[in-house]
């Protein structure tokens, strides 16, 4: 499997007839890291996720993406993404290949990601896929002659969550640049928090990592964003930042991802978000978390005005509906 990252090059599809799509910035696109976006690209999805929603708003289902489709393919598990993406389709007047449960489709008989890939792309515009192993989307993307988008690759990335995450502290707080974000949970095997961690590091952010020793942000991450000097602090108690923090982003600890399952057993339920620990937060902040969560926020939580995780969901929507069209040339 492929791990280096090469920047995308604007795919050409001859099919297409000639027209405004053609000099749009992202026009054919894959979208594979959030090392591909900058301050100004953000602004941009940021601009047309906010029309998306004016759009949705007013008038729920229109026809920007009318006659294109989308093959949503997911090797892994998946509700929201997959399900965010297909009504993000849907709502733009396109439709989708859902190959949900890979084990149903060819994958089941051996058939290679590159092939499987090369012939969904024969019926579909853009491709979403979610897969077990890091750099799989960069290597589908290297086979395919129309846009990947990377809806999870293992516990490398997440882009277009880290996108909605950022959308969504933008949206809830006004702002990013001056925030604490504090990241607690499984920070090593959590790609959402990797994708946002990346993000972040475009903004005069600090960034607090709260997870047990054998689940710490993954040193790499820590020394990119070294580089850039992001103020950055690990600790093991939450107590220690809770006060300080804009933005508590909490994650699941991923049982799927450990080889030894006595491990789990010992960092599982480290971390619980309870209506006693939100007393010790601040009033103006928010609580996320990129869901499924499996006990880590107590349901206590939930009508506390400052939990925007399920808003959080909502703001996907407007976001990937903002990406597809994008890369089809329509925004
Ligand atoms: N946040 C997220 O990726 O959720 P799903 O696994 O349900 O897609």
């Amino acid at each position: 499997m492929s791990s280096s990252y090469a920047p995308p090059s604007r795919k050409q599809n001859p099919h297409l007839p000639f027209g405004d799509q053609r000099t749009a910035p992202w026009y054919g696109k894959d979208i594979l890291s959030v090392r591909q976006f900058n301050r100004n690209d953000l602004e941009y999805v940021f601009g047309v996720a906010h029309e998306m929603r004016e759009m949705v708003e007013r008038v729920g289902t229109f026809d920007l993406l009318k006659g294109k489709i989308l093959a949503n393919v997911f090797y892994e598990p998946s509700t929201r993404t997959s399900a965010s993406f297909t009504a993000a389709m849907e709502r733009l007047g396109g439709s989708v290949i859902p190959i949900n449960e890979v084990r149903y489709s060819s994958v089941a008989k051996g058939e290679s990601l590159p092939d499987t890939i090369r012939s969904l792309e024969c019926y579909a515009d853009v491709v979403v896929l979610r897969h077990p192993e890091v750099g799989a989307s960069a290597l589908a993307a290297d086979y395919a002659k129309k846009p990947i988008i990377n809806a999870g690759d293992g516990v490398g990335e997440h882009p277009t969550q880290a996108l909605l995450d950022l959308f969504t502290i933008s949206e809830e707080l006004g702002r990013i640049d001056g925030l604490t974000v504090t990241m607690v949970g499984d920070l090593k095997h959590g790609r959402t928090v990797h994708s946002l961690a990346r993000l972040l590091s475009l903004f005069q952010v600090r960034l607090n990592y709260v997870a047990p020793d054998i689940l710490r942000m993954p040193k790499e991450i820590i020394g990119e964003l070294e580089e850039r000097a992001m103020p950055q602090e690990e600790h093991e108690l939450l107590d220690k930042v809770i006060g300080d923090t804009d933005v508590l982003y909490v994650t699941r600890v991923q049982k799927e991802r450990f080889q030894d399952p006595a491990n789990y057993d010992k960092v599982q339920g480290s971390y619980t978000i309870t209506s006693d620990v939100m007393k010790r937060a601040k009033d103006r902040m928010i609580v996320m978390h990129p869901l499924p969560r499996v006990g880590e926020i107590s349901m206590d939580v939930d009508p506390d005005p400052r939990a925007a995780y399920f808003r959080q969901m909502e703001y996907g929507l407007y976001v990937r509906m903002a990406l597809l069209a994008m890369v089809l040339g329509k925004a």
